[in-house]
């Protein structure tokens, strides 16, 4: 097991979780198998952040642009999503793990948004983590959306051009709740961010694996984390500024 430092942990940790397709190619099965697979790496990942005491997990589990696939990937998909939710409330609720969401839930077919809603509304008052799940999510949106909602504030007087700041377009995003993400871990060989926490991931810190999502477990979690914690974080500053801080 990868040895990573307790007490310098990352507050909060998005995955990209990619190569759910190539799994089930490599296996001879239909990409949905392989987002079933991908599913239980979900499980064990949330497991495997709330035991270490990461206080914020994100998920990129379904992009805007996802909506384009086949429809048999897609209704699959949502399927999967339904069931998750189903099988895990009791264990959110038993480990004091919030559940949100970010994205366009109103574009989500109807069983799968009631159950969101139910999951998203039982768990409002736990508070160890928040595992948030980026849905029908794209970054691009996300900012038009907040756009649009500063200026209809402005229009109707609740604030001026002068309190438009970093903080406050930060606060009308899906993710006003969360502080921006301090490690993202994509899998999968891919190096892109895909639309996902663009404004977000101004400092975050990314980390990249050839391992499939599905085959993603404990050890490949603490590997990124440990390599976040062998990163000096400048934040645009110099080194020798940040040792003195
Ligand atoms: C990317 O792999 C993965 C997705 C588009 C969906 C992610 C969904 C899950 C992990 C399972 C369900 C989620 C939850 C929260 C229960 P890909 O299909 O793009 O893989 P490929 O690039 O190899 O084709």
């Amino acid at each position: 097991m990868t040895n990573i430092d307790l007490q310098k942990l990352p507050q909060h940790i998005a995955i990209i979780m990619d190569g759910n397709g190539r799994w089930a190619q490599k296996h001879a099965l239909g990409r949905v198998s392989g987002h079933k697979k991908g599913a239980e790496a979900v499980r064990d990942t949330v497991r495997a952040c709330r035991e270490l005491g990461i206080k914020c997990l994100t998920l990129y589990a379904f992009s805007v642009e996802n909506w384009l696939r086949p429809n048999s990937e897609v209704e699959g998909l949502m399927r999967l999503l339904e069931e998750f939710l189903h099988s895990e409330i009791q264990e959110l609720m038993d480990n004091d793990i919030r559940l949100m969401t970010i994205g366009n839930i109103d574009a989500l077919r109807e069983p799968v948004k009631k159950v969101l809603k139910e999951s998203v509304g039982k768990t409002a008052k736990n508070s160890s983590m928040i595992l948030t799940l980026a849905l029908s999510y794209g970054s691009r949106d996300e900012m038009i959306h907040a756009v649009r909602k500063i200026l209809n504030d402005k229009d109707t007087g609740k604030i001026t051009t002068e309190e438009i700041t970093k903080e406050l377009f930060s606060s009308y995003l899906d993710t006003s709740l969360l502080p921006d993400p301090d490690l993202l871990i994509r899998t999968s060989g891919e190096y892109r961010v895909s639309n996902f926490l663009l404004w977000q991931m101004a400092y975050t810190e990314f980390y990249f694996t050839d391992v499939l999502w599905p085959d993603f477990r404990r050890d490949d979690l603490l590997k990124a984390i440990a390599e976040y914690q062998r990163r000096e974080r400048r934040f645009g500053l110099t080194s020798d500024q940040i040792q003195k801080t």
